[in-house]
């Protein structure tokens, strides 16, 4: 990271140390469509990335740009509502200065969610799957460039992204709400263009289940930054062979509305644990 993203960086943290309500260990990242889970949350303070000395600001529809701090299910939690995504036209320092920030804020925990095209033929729409593991296909990686090893390590291990510890608790809290959860691996490629057919089957062949558009290069950031993730699709539109959908940004964010209570249940149970 050059020096200056590091000042900017820090000028944005020291903005919102002084600013916050409270002082969450946990963040949320809510992707297309996920918006709803804010209405569960006793709101302390919302801040339009606007108002954030050198945030960036969203630009796409249903993605509304507000940083929330307050409690869930009683947890402190910092709520991203609305991320930045490559297909914007942002730099990766762009995409993932939410995660370095909340390092800086002192968070330990990241929940990341997004909608995503499902290419396992067992999955529907609507369904929610646990990313256990990712392929970034975005032909980039947030982390070149200088590395600052007092942030992380210039070859990070990449054995445990996602923590085993907290799909096991998701699992367990899943199941004890009647919740049917699906598992795999998430691909995450640039867009903006949705999959052709021969793209879904290509990823589907090389062992990813979902595919979609951003997490990856945050992930990538967060688990550099020490930060435990926990990550979830909601699936939206299927690239299943035979079922490929026309899907339109439309449809997901009405797919991912539809399927938000599922996800809004299980972080619920999952946060005071974590
Ligand atoms: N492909 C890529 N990104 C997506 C999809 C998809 O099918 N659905 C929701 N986000």
């Amino acid at each position: 990271m050059s020096e200056e993203q590091k000042k900017r960086i820090d000028e944005t943290v020291q903005y919102l140390n002084q600013r916050k309500p409270n002082a969450p260990k946990i963040a949320i990242v809510l992707g297309s469509g996920l918006g709803g889970l804010t209405k569960q949350i006793d709101v302390m303070d919302e801040i339009p990335y606007t108002d954030i000395p050198n945030f960036p600001v969203s630009t796409v529809k249903g993605h509304k740009g507000t940083l929330i701090f307050g409690k869930l299910n009683g947890v402190d939690i910092v709520v991203l509502n609305g991320r930045f995504h490559y297909y914007e036209g942002y730099s990766m320092d762009t995409v993932t200065y939410p995660q370095q920030v909340f390092c800086g804020l002192g968070v330990k925990t990241i929940i990341l969610s997004n909608a995503a095209g499902g290419m396992n033929p067992t999955f529907t729409e609507g369904d929610i799957m646990i990313i256990r593991d990712h392929i970034n296909f975005f032909g980039t990686n947030p982390l070149i460039g200088p590395n600052d090893d007092t942030l992380g390590e210039r070859f990070p291990n990449m054995s445990e992204v996602y923590s085993h510890r907290l799909i096991q608790l998701a699992r367990q809290k899943a199941n004890a709400l009647n919740i049917h959860l699906q598992e795999g691996v998430y691909l995450g490629v640039s867009g903006p263009c949705f999959e052709t057919p021969a793209e879904y089957r290509a990823y589907h062949i090389l062992g990813a289940d979902a595919v979609g558009m951003s997490t990856v290069p945050e992930a990538i950031v967060a688990h550099y930054r020490g930060m435990e993730i926990f990550a979830l699709s909601v699936i939206t539109d299927l690239g299943v062979v035979g079922k490929v959908m026309n899907a339109s940004h439309e449809e997901v964010l009405a797919a991912a509305n539809a399927a938000e209570p599922k996800m809004v249940q299980l972080i619920c149970a999952m946060l005071p644990e974590m």
